[in-house]
């Protein structure tokens, strides 16, 4: 990411509009976003398709576990109802749909959200979308990020958490296994955690922070993300 602290929409601008969906990422990118954050599964037909929940029945209202079902069935499904009837017919992206919208500017934050089963899938995506250089890439796995940035050692990659335990054990081993940062559960930041990270080398990314008093006391802490789903609000309040 940025020297400068980076607003990231968090499934796109998912406060208005349907998370993880092509019409979350436009409107975050009409807000001036810095970049979108989006989660991957791999369906039964080895495509990497975007949606947070491992089955799609909280966003669709029908139950498919992605990864037994093809991404044509997939894609016969309303992700945008649930939100707003405006929105009634957006589908379940491909990453590549969601990857051509980024500005040239702009990054794309792609959480992998399954296993390493979805890296050839992934790899293949990502070498032919002409905008490797803008992606960035993080998981709560342990192995599957390592794994991530063996693959992709010029993209910027970071390990999630939320537990102050974990991050403290293995912060040393994230630098020295080459990530490039950790990105953390808001209330798990305090000036000791990113202190020690820039001692590491380590930058440190924040989520989901929708409230701007929030944003500004990560933002003096030294934060260089913050991940929202409010990009518009949380731009207007820290300017
Ligand atoms: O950006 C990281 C954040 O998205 C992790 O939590 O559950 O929203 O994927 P979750
Ligand atoms: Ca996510």
């Amino acid at each position: 990411m940025q020297a400068q602290t980076s607003i990231i929409a968090h499934r796109g601008s998912s406060f208005t509009a349907p998370e993880n969906t092509v019409a979350a990422a436009k409107l975050a990118w009409e807000q001036n976003a810095d970049a979108v954050e989006l989660d991957i599964y791999l369906s039964k037909d080895n495509r990497v398709v975007v949606m947070h929940d491992s089955n799609t029945k909280r966003t669709t209202g029908q139950s498919n576990p992605i990864s037994e079902t093809s991404s044509e069935v997939l894609r016969t499904l309303d992700a945008g109802s649930w939100k707003n009837d405006q929105y009634k017919g957006e589908n379940i992206p491909f990453l590549e749909e969601m990857i051509a919208t980024v500005p040239s500017n702009k990054k794309m934050v792609i959480e992998i959200k399954c296993g390493i089963e979805v890296l050839p899938a992934l790899q293949q995506v990502v070498n032919s979308c002409g905008k490797k250089d803008q992606l960035v890439f993080i998981a709560f796995g342990w192995e599957t990020i390592l794994a991530a940035k063996q693959l992709f050692p010029s993209n910027a990659c970071y390990w999630l958490s939320s537990s102050a335990t974990e991050v403290s054990a293995k912060m040393s081993e994230a630098a020295q296994k080459g990530l490039d940062g950790i990105n953390l559960n808001y209330k798990i930041i305090d000036q000791e955690t990113v202190t020690k990270a820039k001692e590491l080398g380590l930058e440190v990314l924040s989520w989901t922070i929708d409230d701007p008093e929030e944003a500004k006391r990560l933002i003096q802490l030294g934060v260089t993300g913050i991940t929202t789903n409010r990009p518009d609000l949380i731009r207007q309040s820290i300017q």
